[in-house]
């Protein structure tokens, strides 16, 4: 340990106490952690979906630009906890990473057995980012059919199928109001849709949509985001209404 480990260490016990020291080394520990897994990740596939990009410094105008969160991708070892609970549906649903970045979700969904993945990313650089990684990965896998769409989120029409939306806190109110709307129109049209939510920073407008139940996620899941994850994430789950008393497909029970 350095003496500036040490003096640093010193000077947090003086302010923060023993619990504010175990808060800073669990969080640096977390960090380490990610960061060996998440650059593993992209060596493998020869791929960046590591470094972050702030909107301001891209170039391109847009209503909800003032509303977006920042490209930061979700850490790999998280996406992998989140999704596999979910890789039974793999076959019959549609993936979607709304505000998908640079592809990292999309590429992990296709390891774990999802087929039929869609990417909806505004910001025109970074879904140039995305096409070009899902190009590369996916350049030999003619099973896995992968869609990047440049749009703005909460206008975007899903595909006629079951879906699951992973979303990691990609925009804020006005935009999530939009994409609440067409999830509840999905549903009514009778498709079951499953919610993937990590920081979850505008979940109430999931809590009041009647059309959607929270499910909780298994215990190791819960267990690997107490332990290595700096975020909440909450699952959700369609339920049939009125005009919707079966889910369409094979799928129809919740
Ligand atoms: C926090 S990053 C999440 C990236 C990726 N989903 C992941 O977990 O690795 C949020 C992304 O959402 C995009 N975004 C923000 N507002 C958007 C909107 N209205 N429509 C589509 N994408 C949006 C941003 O450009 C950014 O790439």
């Amino acid at each position: 340990m350095t003496t500036m480990t040490r003096t640093k260490i010193a000077q947090t016990l003086k302010e923060d106490g023993l619990s504010g020291v175990a808060r800073r080394v669990h969080a640096g520990l977390i960090f380490r952690y990610h960061e060996t897994f998440n650059s593993r990740f992209d060596t493998i596939h020869a791929i960046d979906t590591r470094t972050s990009v702030a909107l301001e410094t891209l170039d391109f105008e847009h209503q909800h630009k003032a509303h977006a969160i920042d490209y930061e991708p979700t850490p790999i070892k998280l996406v992998e906890a989140l999704l596999k609970p979910s890789r039974a549906r793999a076959s019959s649903t549609t993936f979607l990473d709304l505000g998908c970045g640079k592809g990292r979700v999309l590429i992990k969904a296709a390891e774990l057995g999802f087929d039929r993945l869609i990417g909806v990313e505004f910001a025109g650089e970074i879904a140039e980012a995305a096409r070009y990684n899902l190009g590369q990965v996916f350049r030999s896998s003619p099973g896995i059919s992968w869609t990047i769409i440049s749009q703005d989120a909460a206008t975007y029409s899903p595909p006629e199928s079951d879906l699951i939306v992973f979303l990691y806190n990609p925009f804020t109110q006005p935009v999530m109001e939009g994409v609440v709307n067409w999830i509840e129109a999905h549903i009514d049209r009778g498709y079951r849709v499953e919610i993937i939510y990590y920081n979850s920073q505008c979940r109430s407008l999931f809590d009041d949509c009647n059309r959607l139940k929270v499910t909780p996620f298994p215990w190791l899941v819960k267990l690997q985001l107490r332990f290595l994850s700096w975020h909440a994430a909450v699952k959700y789950l369609s339920v049939a209404g009125d005009r919707n008393e079966s889910y369409r497909g094979t799928e129809r029970q919740v």
